[in-house]
């Protein structure tokens, strides 16, 4: 290989690095409106579904004025970005019996980039 030969290879690899990392805001914020729906992201708004205002981090089921599921009182998890993926993807599977009604998000890349959009913009 030439010098520019590898250095496009290496450039390319840290370009996809990124992506697959990350996630893109700006394309999740669309993606979000599927949430939107549902979920505000003001600080206690709630409608259909909790405010998701700074939900990363936080444990599921915490706040005292939206009432959740009995299912969600009894998960015992907090909201990482491991965890939400996998609760997007497959919400029953995740929490089963929970009462969101949201099939879940199948393409790995809309999950990633709305969970950046999330991270990002509801702190
Ligand atoms: C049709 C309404 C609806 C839609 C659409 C919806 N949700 Fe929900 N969501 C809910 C409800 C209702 C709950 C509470 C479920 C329960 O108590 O069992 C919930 C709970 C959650 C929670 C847990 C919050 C907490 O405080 O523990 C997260 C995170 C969440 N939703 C994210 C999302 C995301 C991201 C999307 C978009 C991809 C989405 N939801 C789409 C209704 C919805």
């Amino acid at each position: 290989m030439t010098t520019r030969k590898v250095f496009f290879a290496a450039a390319l690899a840290v370009i996809a690095h990124a992506a697959s990392a990350q996630g893109d805001p700006k394309r999740g914020e669309k993606v979000f409106e599927e949430c939107r729906a549902c979920h505000a992201i003001e600080k206690g708004s709630n409608g259909v579904g909790p405010s998701l205002h700074g939900v990363i981090g936080r444990r599921a089921a915490e706040l005292d004025d939206f009432r959740y599921s009995p299912a969600f009182k009894r998960a015992n998890i907090t909201w990482t970005r491991q965890n939400l993926d996998a609760f997007l993807a497959d919400p029953q599977k995740l929490v089963p019996a929970n009462r969101m009604p949201y099939a879940g998000m199948p393409e790995a890349k809309d999950r990633a980039d709305v969970i950046e959009y999330m991270q990002r913009i509801l702190k």
